[in-house]
């Protein structure tokens, strides 16, 4: 195929060249934004006298007509086309003739492809948002089904203090709470047309960007054209985003895996997201989890290759930039199926309360609370913790909880213990007792799956 810039040149480009100048195989997953862009190019091309009535009636059938074919399959990618933008083009002047060699004027395709990156990574962005938030929602439902359920809670994977499993899941919905915003600033910053920067200084039409803008749903134009056809850094943020996503979800993917070995037994995942082994017939493995944990690394790949892609180039477009897209495709797509999967995941997976309950009752998760008991009764705290310490060591040795000692036993270490501490260090009060706000206690459990609620409204 004759290239469009052949004019100046007295050979054709070299097959191998020209491979590897290609993006059609990648960039076709813009058709739908490069049409939509082009149809409203056109649009203010005519209302700006550059185009007649009848002319744009043209392009508009003629676009429309690609864009269903597309569709339905009926037109399929021309692989010789170097990218999406020249195969739209091409077809459109193959379908109407002159009319489509007019559609480029006052454009380049330094800011169509900048438009149609922003669009698509617009739309893409969305359904990242709306998948979070199903997310969240199977998260919160777990939680409000186990607002009762004891469990130990960590630090160093030691049992730490008892937490209820609520608390521990809602902390996750903070986090991507936090990653939805993280998005949402992203596309409002984004979400400035660099159409109508053209190839990087403007135009000598009296082209009206604005109107262009506000078609395509854009909160204004992009006030510098150098800067315009320059800028991915919505590219880098979204995939700063995907990439924060990615480290919640592996996080989460890693407790999901140590929750379902024998050694925790914390939950059961669904047999539908699981899977077994070719060798050992015992064997239910958490693989969805681990492919999330393991394609967390791909999506931190994505952000590193474009911001090295970008460090080094001078203003304005350099083919450089062509590289954008598979980064930010990939990361967009992994962070997409990731999410998919996640939302069954969780709103299957089976608690196992007995089992946490049991892990809670050992490992002296309570002796926070044993030493608040004394110095609530007077004692200095770090003299409280002391004595504490003191009879969790003789526990240890003896192999006893520490419900287990007996009153007498107790006095021995200080005369402030009394029969009521047995009360005071049971999991459930210890949980229960917990009242600052944010903490594991009932009440402020409650008040976090109504903030949750509240901002998934
Ligand atoms: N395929 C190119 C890209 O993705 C489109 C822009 C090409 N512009 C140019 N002057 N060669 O970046």
């Amino acid at each position: 195929m004759d290239k469009m810039w052949a004019g100046r040149f007295e050979k054709a480009l070299d097959k191998m060249a020209d491979d590897f100048n290609s993006s059609i195989h990648f960039d076709k997953k813009m058709y739908k934004q490069d049409i939509r862009g082009s149809l409203e190019h056109a649009s203010m091309l005519c209302a700006v006298g550059i185009l007649t009535a009848e002319e744009l009636g043209l392009i508009t059938e003629g676009l429309t007509s690609i864009l269903d074919d597309l569709n339905n399959g009926v037109l399929t990618f021309d692989d010789n086309a170097e990218d999406i933008h020249m195969f739209v083009e091409a077809e459109l002047t193959k379908r109407i003739g002159d009319a489509g060699k007019k559609l480029h004027t006052a454009r380049s395709r330094n800011d169509q492809v900048a438009l149609d990156l922003r669009l698509y990574m617009r739309d893409e962005a969305r359904d990242i948002v709306a998948l979070l938030r199903k997310l969240i929602s199977s998260l919160l439902n777990q939680a409000k089904e186990n607002k009762k359920t004891i469990m130990p809670g960590y630090t160093h994977l030691q049992r730490a203090q008892p937490i209820t499993f609520a608390h521990h899941l809602l902390a996750y919905c903070m986090m991507l709470l936090r990653d939805i915003t993280r998005i949402e600033d992203a596309i409002r910053r984004m979400n400035y047309s660099p159409l109508g920067s053209c190839a990087l200084a403007g135009t000598t039409y009296p082209t009206d960007r604005d109107m262009v803008a506000k078609a395509l749903g854009f909160d204004g134009v992009c006030m510098n054209s150098i800067d315009g056809v320059s800028d991915r850094d919505y590219c880098i943020e979204l995939e700063s985003a995907f990439a924060t996503v990615m480290m919640h979800l592996s996080r989460l993917s890693e407790e999901i895996i140590l929750w379902s070995s024998w050694e925790f037994k914390f939950v059961e995942l669904d047999d539908a997201y699981t899977t077994g082994s070719s060798i050992m017939p015992q064997k239910k493995n958490p693989d969805m989890a681990e492919l999330v944990r393991g394609k967390t690394g791909r999506v931190y790949g994505d952000l590193m290759a474009t911001l090295t892609m970008l460090k080094g180039i001078p203003l304005a477009y350099n083919k450089d930039m062509q590289e954008d897209k598979e980064s930010i495709f990939d990361a967009t797509e992994t962070v997409k199926k990731c999410l998919e999967v996640f939302v069954p995941m969780i709103a299957t997976m089976k608690p196992i309360p007995e089992n946490m309950y049991n892990a809670a009752k050992r490992g002296f998760i309570n002796a926070t609370d044993l030493a608040d008991y004394l110095t609530k009764r007077g004692l200095p705290f770090r003299t409280a913790y002391k004595i504490v310490g003191t009879i969790v060591g003789k526990c240890v040795k003896e192999n006893k909880t520490l419900d287990e000692l007996t009153i007498e036993e107790y006095k021995k270490y200080s005369d402030i213990f009394d029969t009521d501490l047995y009360d005071e260090i049971s999991l459930e009060s210890c949980v229960g007792k917990r009242i600052s706000k944010g903490s594991t206690g009932y009440t402020s459990v409650e008040e976090q799956i109504a903030y949750v609620e509240e901002q998934l409204k």
